[in-house]
């Protein structure tokens, strides 16, 4: 067993480290930018190509698709050709993407164009993550590795300003054009940083993690480290039946579960459909449910601040669980809210708190939390095809949630649906309770260990 967990001496790192988390977070901002700038940009697309509805959908869910690919592929891309390198590709295809998108002439350009940029996503989701929980140190390996999901809020707050902003031309091409300059500077700015010392390790290039391991670590006393990384790669086989063996299928049980569970509570017909839910409530006029919007885009960085600021301090688990039962209680709220007959006045201010506290509890739990945790409880040979798996899980369930939720509506209505995922959310609640694993303070080596030596995911934290 390794021991490398609370109370191993290691240092927080150089403040190079912050450096590092933060150039890769760019992929963040482009996973958030891109996801939540076609809200604005479809409304001109729709009259400039002339759309059918179902051209609408296509145009709309074309992230979606291409994100599921390009999560397919990234994982064996990031395994064999390392994480910073699967970065760089993803932020290139971003740029030629946001660029092919911005000149699109035809529908069909721009359905490939959307699809393109949707790849960039699916890889860049959680190689990022992946690149950061491995040049972190174990302290703040948390608080690193959100800056990741504080870049996706960040994105999506900076795509509804610029979507309001650039509305009054309806200048869509340059909405999905802008993307081009954060693509821009991560891709140069990664040629700069160092690639994953773990990685490096797990293809034999031992004297060269070492020196990262030095830079990044901020001091010359990394042998311990590298001991563990060493000592933990000999005892895996790189294999994918090491996934399914009884060992490291918990781990596998916990991603793909949390994957699902983050979008199955629909946080994304939040994100998505926030200004069509402020009407609902009473919010009259497009520009005052814009504004609203732009209201819960803040409330889910500033609490995504606050998770980071607790991740390694209280831990993953409680953060989750609290998130959850707030998430709960929000959605029943609304639920009622909505089910009795006008909603306005103080009704659709109740509307709008519920909103707030909802989107709030996912930004302390669900929303770092899931990144969080498959970037840690995967063996480091077969990480990358690991997390792809959680990640296509998640980008499936989250093209499943977009395209029922109108229909939703529909058939159970406004309360039912929100009910539907408020018990959903009592779901998660249980799974988490009983699987998901505290890895705070714990290093990515000693996590692996416990798997091995067969431990149920709960005792992870404990001891
Ligand atoms: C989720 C996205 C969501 C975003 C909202 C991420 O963690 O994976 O689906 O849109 O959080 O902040």
């Amino acid at each position: 067993m390794i021991k490398g967990g609370i109370g191993r001496k290691q240092s927080h790192g150089s403040s190079f480290v912050y450096i590092v988390a933060a150039f890769a977070a760019l992929g963040g901002i482009l996973f958030g930018y891109d996801t939540g700038v076609i809200s604005g940009a479809i409304l001109f697309i729709k009259e400039h190509f002339m759309l059918s509805a179902i051209q609408e959908e296509v145009v709309v869910s074309a992230v979606l698709l291409g994100a599921l690919i390009g999560a397919v592929a990234g994982g064996r891309l990031a395994d064999r050709f390392g994480r910073r390198k699967i970065i760089i590709i993803s932020a290139i295809i971003f740029a030629l993407g946001a660029i092919g998108t911005a000149l699109a002439s035809t529908v069909a350009w721009l359905i490939v164009g959307r699809g393109i940029v949707g790849v960039a996503i699916g890889m860049a989701s959680f190689v990022t993550p992946l690149y950061i929980s491995e040049v972190s140190p174990d302290k703040i390996r948390g608080k690193l590795v959100s800056f990741n999901q504080l870049a996706i809020t960040a994105g999506i707050v900076v795509s509804y300003l610029i979507g309001y902003f650039l509305s009054k031309h309806g200048d869509w091409r340059m909405m999905f054009g802008l993307a081009a300059i954060p693509a821009g500077i991560l891709t140069v700015g990664m040629l700069f940083m160092p690639a994953s010392p773990r990685w490096l390790a797990s293809h034999s290039m031992i004297d060269k993690a070492r020196r990262v391991l030095k830079r990044i670590r901020g001091t010359d006393d990394v042998n311990k480290e590298m001991q563990e990384i060493q000592e933990s790669l000999s005892q895996q086989s790189g294999h994918w039946s090491e996934l399914l063996g009884p060992l490291v299928r918990p781990a596998l049980i916990v991603g793909i579960g949390l994957a699902v569970l983050q979008q199955v509570t629909g946080i994304n017909t939040v994100i998505y459909y926030a200004p069509t839910i402020f009407q609902f409530a009473g919010f009259k006029s497009a520009s005052s449910a814009i504004l609203a919007t732009v209201g819960l885009g803040i409330v889910n960085m500033l609490m995504t601040v606050v998770a980071m600021q607790l991740l390694d301090r209280v831990g993953r688990r409680p953060l989750l669980l609290i998130g959850i039962a707030g998430m709960v209680l929000s959605l029943g709220v609304l639920g009622f809210a909505f089910h009795l007959p006008h909603l306005s006045g103080i009704l659709g201010w109740v509307a709008a708190g519920s909103l707030m506290l909802y989107v709030g509890s996912f930004a302390i739990g669900m929303g770092p939390v899931f990144w969080l945790l498959i970037s840690e409880i995967y063996p480091l040979k077969i990480r990358g095809r690991a997390m792809s798996i959680a990640t296509v899980a998640n980008w499936g369930a989250n093209f499943v949630v977009a395209l029922t939720f109108l229909s939703m509506i529909k058939i159970l209505g406004r309360p039912g649906t929100f009910w539907v995922y408020a018990l959903v959310g009592i779901v998660a609640w249980v799974f988490s309770y009983f699987f998901v694993p505290e890895t705070r303070g714990r290093s990515l080596e000693y996590i692996e260990s416990h798997w091995r030596a067969g431990k149920h995911p709960r005792h992870m934290g404990k001891g």
